[in-house]
């Protein structure tokens, strides 16, 4: 099941043992892409539940013994002293899930914000690390957990380390400064901005480059992204729009690492409409969308209109394209692939509708020589009921996004009626809502 993929990173012996079950990350796999995401080369797993995790510990240095692992990667905190005793028993380098993230987050940080994040984080868990003797440590550098911050201030003494922190504060301050003065200016502006949020691997760079042509940096990795990027785009009949990637989410982040992830989401707290991007391959898809609303919740940006956005159907069977609306006809959830471009039309005709105020109600009298704007409408199912009236005309009650109903007014000469339940006579009634789903890609 694990390990099969042939690498050519550190040998790196990965111990996941369940020490009490409140803690319990249950999902190995998981773990074992967090290792390669840092480019770990697994060559062992040991796994298990114990009470009393010392016998296993023995297991442990047998398989560094016999794998020649040079690193050891547990997927649980470690004490800084547990992690010395360690690294003295086992005779290798010993990195713990705190270790492994902040090394994964210091290769993936693009702007200078995130940078500086991960350095202050890298640099307070460092602090609490600096007493151990680093002697046999410090010729290896470039390993994993020795990166950035942590392979240059390793000499660095407490008081050194406090200066830097200062200095890092202060430089956080002055870009969030600036972020706020951009954000102010587009809000001065009125455009609009939309924030891809979801759990890591969902697909959101992916979707991110198929809307904006952008080049940022998709693999298949967790965290593949850490710090919101901005890029603009066009809409249909709306205009421009910024378009912001965030970093993944990510379960049982580790404590001291909550708020520099947080701080990566300040942006989409203001924005004008959240994209919750969900992998519709994942079977956990639902608790993953249930974690992200919960963080999202958390940060106070629950309130923000948001679309859900099933991604990956090129790779369920039977995937197809789909728009689903709420009952106020509004979209909630379509479904697409990023890679293929398949239902991106879609999507953007639900960002459009969405950030243009939604859907509004308004009745036009058509003439017999408009059949060409009738049948536009019929298509796009705009139509809720039509009536004929004495001269031919026919009488549409619409429903539409607001942008759509302005631009037809706008090329069209059109006369506008009545609504229907201002009328009398037989009409014929069409459904409202039109609901259609994607077959077996549920995402609910
Ligand atoms: P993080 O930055 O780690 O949060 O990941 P992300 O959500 O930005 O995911 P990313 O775009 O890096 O994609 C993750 C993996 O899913 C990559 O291997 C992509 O090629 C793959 N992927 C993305 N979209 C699709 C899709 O529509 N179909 C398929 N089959 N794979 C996709």
């Amino acid at each position: 099941m694990f390990l099969d993929r042939p690498d050519s990173g550190e040998k790196t012996v990965l111990v996941h043992l369940v020490i009490d079950s409140e803690e319990q990350r249950d999902d190995p796999t998981e773990f074992e892409e967090l290792a390669r995401s840092a480019g770990a080369s697994p060559v062992a797993y040991i796994g298990g539940t114990r009470r009393q995790p010392a016998p296993r510990y023995e297991e442990v240095a047998a398989c560094v013994r016999a794998n020649g692992a040079e690193l050891v990667l547990f997927n649980h905190a470690l004490s800084p002293s547990q992690e010395r005793n360690l690294e003295r028993h086992l005779k290798c380098r010993v990195l713990d899930r705190t270790g492994l993230i902040l090394d994964i987050f210091a290769q993936r940080a693009r702007s200078h914000e995130g940078k500086l994040q991960v350095e202050l984080a890298q640099l307070k868990h460092l602090s609490t690390r600096l007493k151990r003797g680093w002697t046999h440590l410090d010729r290896q550098k470039g390993g994993i957990g020795l990166k950035g911050a942590g392979e240059t201030q390793l000499e660095l003494d407490q008081r050194m380390i406090r200066q830097r922190i200062k200095a890092i504060h202060k430089g956080l301050d002055r870009v969030r400064g600036q972020r706020e003065q951009g954000r102010r200016s587009r809000q001065r502006a009125e455009v609009p901005t939309v924030s891809l949020v979801g759990y890591t691997n969902a697909g959101k760079s992916t979707l991110f480059n198929a809307l904006t042509d952008a080049q940022t940096y998709a693999a298949d990795q967790l965290f593949a992204t850490l710090d919101s990027t901005l890029r603009r785009i066009e809409l249909p009949n709306l205009g421009s729009a910024i378009v912001g990637d965030t970093v993944g989410f990510i379960s049982h982040l580790p404590h001291g690492l909550v708020e520099a992830f947080r701080a990566t989401l300040e942006e989409t707290v203001s924005a004008t409409l959240l994209l919750h991007v969900i992998d519709g391959v994942n079977e956990a898809r639902d608790e993953l969308r249930m974690e992200v609303e919960s963080v999202l919740k958390e940060i106070d940006a629950d309130q923000v209109p948001r679309l859900e956005v099933i991604n990956k159907i090129d790779s369920v069977p039977d995937g197809e394209p789909g728009l689903l609306r709420n009952e106020a006809g509004l979209p909630v959830r379509v479904w697409v692939s990023a890679k293929t471009g398949v239902g991106l039309d879609l999507m953007l005709t639900a960002m459009t509708e969405l950030l243009s105020g939604g859907l509004v109600s308004q009745t036009v009298i058509l003439q017999a020589k408009q059949a060409k704007l009738r049948s536009h409408l019929y298509q796009s199912k705009f139509v809720t009921a039509e009536q004929t009236d004495e001269t031919g005309a026919s009488i549409l009650d619409l429903r539409l996004p607001k942008a759509e109903l302005d631009r037809i007014l706008a090329q069209e000469d059109l006369q506008l009626g009545e609504p229907k339940s201002s009328r009398s006579g037989h009409s014929n009634s069409l459904p409202q809502v039109q609901a259609v789903s994607a077959g077996s890609v549920s995402g609910s």
